[in-house]
């Protein structure tokens, strides 16, 4: 994935500078004793691309400097680690399944804010505070341009033989697709999704590979009609921020987003707790509120063509053409607590063999 490059440390410094001298604020730093710095720190496994700009629109709004560490890997064993002693305030990170574990794991810390509150639809938090999602992104289908007419699918027609050979996916191992399946069990219990499961394999053009960008190149190709991707990719490759070849991929493709019988549209989300031993926690709430504020949310859409978490803040007109979106009407918890069934699952019908 490629990201544009993110301001230098020095240019953010100038631009809030000049920012302070504008509002008045700039008094303070030439005038009287110094109030000792405000800053919050962030544990991230989030792309500092997208990071940066969110980080850099929060010290403009509000003077609080971010220290941000990006962690690919192992971000709670490290919290965990560190202690009482930990200077990590806020944990980011994708997937709801990520958001429980820091949870179950003692790290994030209850938070109650009617700003969050207000802003974020009840079933994308933690009833308890303890963790919030920002945006999130919807499992869509990729449909050729060419040789689909369906204007409307459900997920439980992936498994119609109208599809036999037609269908490409990635992993049912990848998270993504195991959120999916799991989001199936909780509908429809777990005895119809390892029909369902089966019926899909039934359907496969190849075998399940690649990431979701390369079942649009596979539809283009001839390979498969219609594929499972995120909705985000489809603004990467749009874009041109995926590159000229991608920008193909995507000209063959049209969006679909599917819905459950008697649901919506199944979405993954990112984003964020107070952790624990939080040292700057009052922080660390005004950073979660700036994340639901237009301007944040706005970067989200934007930045990378995700959907923002409030309810009527405006997407990127790409990821918009694609129509309306329903959020499914499940239970995130649930859905996620549903991984491990899912996970049997895949692994008892052979999805990826
Ligand atoms: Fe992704």
């Amino acid at each position: 994935m490629r990201h544009r490059l993110a301001p230098s440390l020095r240019a953010t410094r100038r631009r809030f500078l000049a920012a302070a001298a504008v509002l008045g604020l700039a008094a303070g730093l030439t005038a009287g004793p110094v109030a000792a710095e405000e800053v919050v720190n962030i544990y991230t496994t989030r792309e500092p691309g997208l990071a940066k700009p969110l980080f850099d629109g929060f010290t403009a709004a509000t003077g609080i400097k971010v220290n941000s560490v990006f962690i690919k890997d192992g971000l709670v064993e490290r919290v965990k680690a560190e202690g009482a002693a930990s200077p990590a305030d806020v944990l980011m990170t994708v997937d709801i399944g990520n958001l429980l574990d820091i949870v179950d794991q003692g790290v994030a810390q209850p938070i109650a804010s009617p700003v969050l509150d207000a802003a974020i639809p009840a079933n994308l938090r933690g009833a308890d505070g303890r963790w919030f999602a920002l945006s999130a992104r919807a499992r869509v289908a990729y449909v050729s341009k060419d040789r689909v007419k369906d204007t409307a699918l459900t997920y439980e027609g992936l498994a119609d033989p109208a599809w036999k050979g037609k269908l490409c996916i990635r992993s049912g191992k990848h998270p993504y697709n195991t959120a999916l399946i799991a989001a199936f069990i909780v509908h429809h219990g777990e005895a119809k999704a390892e029909e369902w499961l089966k019926g899909v394999k039934a359907n496969l053009a190849r075998k399940p590979a690649g990431g979701d960008r390369e079942n649009a190149r596979d539809i283009l190709g001839g390979i498969c009609d219609i594929g499972v991707g995120n909705s985000y990719y489809v603004g990467l490759m749009r874009s041109g921020k995926g590159g000229p070849d991608q920008e193909k991929w995507a000209e063959a493709i049209n969006v679909i987003l599917p819905t459950f019988e008697g649901g919506g549209t199944h979405v993954n989300v990112s984003g964020a707790v107070v952790a624990a031993n939080a040292p700057n926690r009052a922080n660390a709430v005004k950073l979660l509120e700036y994340l639901v504020s237009p301007a944040a949310q706005d970067l989200y859409a934007r930045g990378n063509f995700e959907y923002p978490v409030v309810p009527g803040a405006p997407v990127d007109p790409i990821i918009a053409a694609f129509g309306p979106l329903k959020v499914d009407n499940v239970d995130l918890v649930k859905v996620a607590g549903a991984r491990k069934a899912a996970a049997d699952l895949i692994d008892k019908v052979g999805f990826d063999n």
